[in-house]
């Protein structure tokens, strides 16, 4: 609900169990509260500016005080506000001063739409939003500050849409998403790592100054997630507020968090400013994507479930979100490039007497592809390893009585590959200048048109021709020399968000014209790992690191925001391929279960005992996915020597319990495991004995000793009905 009070300059935003105070004073919207529902009484001076020299009616020769202080929900530069901005826009004089005062607002029952970019949507749920037009006449710019607010969520979804109403073009340097102001002391969490090492949590004290992560290598990153929360000191999983800001957004993004001399931290998130700028014509738009907004009264756990619920609601369009997935074996740990059609066959029928649903192909299938080397670009079969084609290979599947999916990595060129021969300037490169291998393979240019249409072009006739299922797309390298001849040089920082809406664009023609298909985005692992990602693929690759024990970890990261059924994760071999860990077999599939759920590894090594356990983790797996997929999920534990989680049905009748040792720890106390999410007069039972949920969240459930590292227990327990 909206509510507005215009004489007062008042306009107040409410989810269910929260609200956002906005204030217009002297004709500048501040905000001045977003936390915990309040109901508001009289009141005049919200934002907190009532201290001398800060009030503008009383001095209004003293503006520069009153910027450099108050909280502007779109800062903007050059007025005297000297903390971060949000807005800069350069213009014919060469001043990138703004100054956005307040000229109205609406309120719309229908979300606008952000033309090309991932949004949320809202399909089955009434919705508000609230658009604040703020103006800076010299420079006839427009920002439209746009808010909406969703009937079944805490979460608000905030964008920017900036017009230039004037004469001349404006280039924009500088459109952050979003601004939130926050009082009293916080920490920041953020989800940091690299390759094989993703989104492990930091949690840090917000002191004086700006603390700011990003990505400027084309990609949400490995490094840095696009999402970060503010807590309390205080705060734990179950307690205390939690703030959390989630960019819809899959290229450069930077987000950070400021704490000013007044003690008020100023969190912010967008289009990293260092790799942008946009030339805005007279009478054009330029859109900035969405940040979704996030509070908990009641700790991080919740924060965490509200960002699940509203991903799978709004954010995920995939039919498949809600459908249990095929179990599939990926190819590529199996063998890498060393195959051929007639081990990909065997390997086809191990699969089948596993019990499996699909085979997924990964790399090394097409041009002549032996090794990272080469053909990336050539998305026809590798005649040497299947000299009869991708229609045969997909035929032969099928009889098999097994479902085919492929790996593509189509924003990607080899230099010995056709498509370079024949088109070496597609390639992402500056003239004159050397371009930076990596992985022995360049970018792309997606800004161009006549690309965009090469790839949709070969990856839809694969699709059709070997009648596809599922296709992995897969991005292996970061952007080095951005640079595309299509624009002129002044425009050149407009390459890398261009790159982005090229990527969103064939994504969304590839699930038009194959509406059933299984997308899953991967990049390198778990580099683009975003909520821009999840509205065109229901699941991301969430790392190549498939160690059991380090996969628990990067998985409970994830989880700080995004929806377990949309983490990719796969039963490898073991010594496993990267850390040389040996975890218990099982192990592996209580962790794969919390995810998407598939293997990775050569079926046709196993022994007969592995084999049944196959047939056994399967099994599992159909007989729980619909908590894995649509129930509420608990972080329980985390420390040096375990990991655990749970996951509760939305009527709170059964629960599923994930307890992984990592490393034992001789003569302990028995691991009493405090559960959460359960009803807590109701009895639940578990191998014939009953607990209460009182019990099982204030004593715990106590687990037998588990022997080893890296071995697990599932525990499901269900209420028990009285007769
Ligand atoms: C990336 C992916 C892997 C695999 C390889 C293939 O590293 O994350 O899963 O597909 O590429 O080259």
């Amino acid at each position: 609900m909206i509510k507005i009070d215009e004489k007062k300059g008042i306009f107040i935003l409410y989810t269910k169990h929260t609200a956002m105070i906005l204030q217009n004073l002297a004709g500048f919207i501040g905000m001045a509260y977003y936390g915990e529902k309040i109901k508001i009484a009289e009141s005049e001076y919200f934002c907190r500016t009532d201290v001398r020299p800060y009030t503008p009616e009383e001095l209004p020769g003293e503006e520069v005080s009153f910027h450099s202080i108050y909280p502007h929900v779109y800062p903007f530069y050059g007025c005297g506000n000297y903390r971060e901005t949000a807005f800069r826009a350069e213009q014919e004089n060469g001043s990138d001063t703004c100054c956005l005062k307040y000229i109205g607002c609406s309120i719309m029952k229908e979300k606008p739409k952000l033309p090309g970019l991932p949004q949320s949507f809202t399909k089955n749920c009434n919705t508000e939003t609230l658009i604040l037009y703020l103006h800076d006449e010299t420079a006839g710019v427009l920002a439209e500050i746009m808010y909406t607010l969703f009937q079944d969520s805490e979460v608000i979804a905030q964008s920017v849409r900036i017009q230039n109403q004037g004469e001349n073009p404006v280039m924009l340097k500088k459109v952050l998403s979003s601004c939130l102001y926050l009082e009293g002391d916080l920490e920041l969490i953020t989800l940091n790592g690299t390759w094989a090492r993703e989104r492990y949590v930091q949690r840090e004290r917000i002191n004086y100054g700006v603390k700011q992560i990003g990505s400027i290598n084309g990609a949400s990153s490995h490094t840095h997630n696009p999402f970060i929360a503010a807590v309390r000191p205080e705060t734990t999983e179950t307690q205390g507020e939690a703030w959390g800001m989630a960019f819809v957004y899959s290229g450069n993004f930077t987000a950070s968090a400021e704490k000013d001399f007044q003690d008020r931290t100023q969190l912010m998130m967008g289009l990293h400013p260092e790799t942008f700028s946009w030339e805005l014509e007279p009478g054009k738009s330029f859109y900035a994507p969405e940040v979704l907004l996030n509070y908990s009264a009641r700790g991080l756990g919740r924060l965490s479930r509200g960002y699940h619920d509203f991903i799978m609601n709004h954010i995920i369009r995939s039919k498949w979100k809600n459908r249990e997935r095929p179990v599939l074996v990926n190819s590529w740990e199996a063998f890498y490039f060393d195959f051929d059609a007639e081990k990909l066959l065997h390997f086809a029928d191990t699969a089948l007497a596993c019990g499996l649903d699909m085979l997924v192909l990964d790399d090394g299938w097409f041009g002549h592809r032996e090794d990272d080397t080469s053909s990336l670009g050539d998305w026809f079969a590798n005649e040497e390893k299947i000299p009869e084609g991708m229609e045969w290979l997909g035929e032969e599947i099928q009889k098999r009585n097994l479902k085919f999916g492929i790996w593509f990595e189509p924003e990607m060129i080899s230099p010995d590959s056709e498509l370079f021969r024949k088109h070496p300037e597609w390639a992402v490169q500056i003239p004159g200048r050397a371009g930076t291998l990596s992985r022995n393979q360049y970018v792309l240019d997606l800004t161009r048109q006549e690309v965009r249409t090469y790839l949709f072009r070969c990856m839809a006739d694969v699709i059709h021709e070997a009648d596809i299922s599922y296709v992995k797309w897969d991005m292996n390298r970061q952007i080095t020399e951005a640079y595309t001849p299509t624009l002129p040089a002044h425009r050149q920082k407009e390459f890398f968000h261009r790159y982005i809406l090229g990527v969103y664009e064939i994504q969304e023609q590839l699930l038009k014209t194959f509406p059933d298909l299984l997308l899953e985005n991967c990049a390198g692992g778990g580099g683009r790992f975003d909520c821009g990602m999840l509205y065109y693929s229901p699941q991301i690759w969430c790392s190549d690191n498939t160690d059991a024990c380090d996969r628990a970890e990067i998985q409970m990261g994830t989880s700080l925001c995004y929806p377990p059924s949309c983490m990719g994760a796969h039963i490898s071999a073991c010594p496993n391929h990267i850390t040389g860990r040996n975890t218990d077999f099982m192990t592996r599939a209580h962790v794969a279960l919390a995810g998407t759920f598939g293997y990775e590894l050569n079926l046709m090594r196993l022994t007969d005992t592995q084999v049944r356990q196959i047939q056994e983790q399967t099994a599992i797996y159909h007989a729980y996915s619909h908590l894995t997929r649509g129930g509420r999920f608990y972080r329980l534990m985390q420390n040096e020597n375990y990991i655990a989680w749970q996951f509760v049905s939305p009527e709170q009748t059964e629960t599923l319990v994930t307890v992984i040792q990592i490393r034992n720890s001789p003569n302990q106390a028995r691991l009493h495991l405090k559960l959460q999410g359960l009803i807590p007069e109701s009895c639940y039972a578990l191998d014939g004995k009953l607990y209460t949920g009182g019990q099982l969240m204030r004593i715990g459930l106590p687990v037998e000793p588990l022997w080893g590292d890296g071995v697990s227990r599932l525990l499901h327990l269900t209420i028990e009905i009285a007769e």
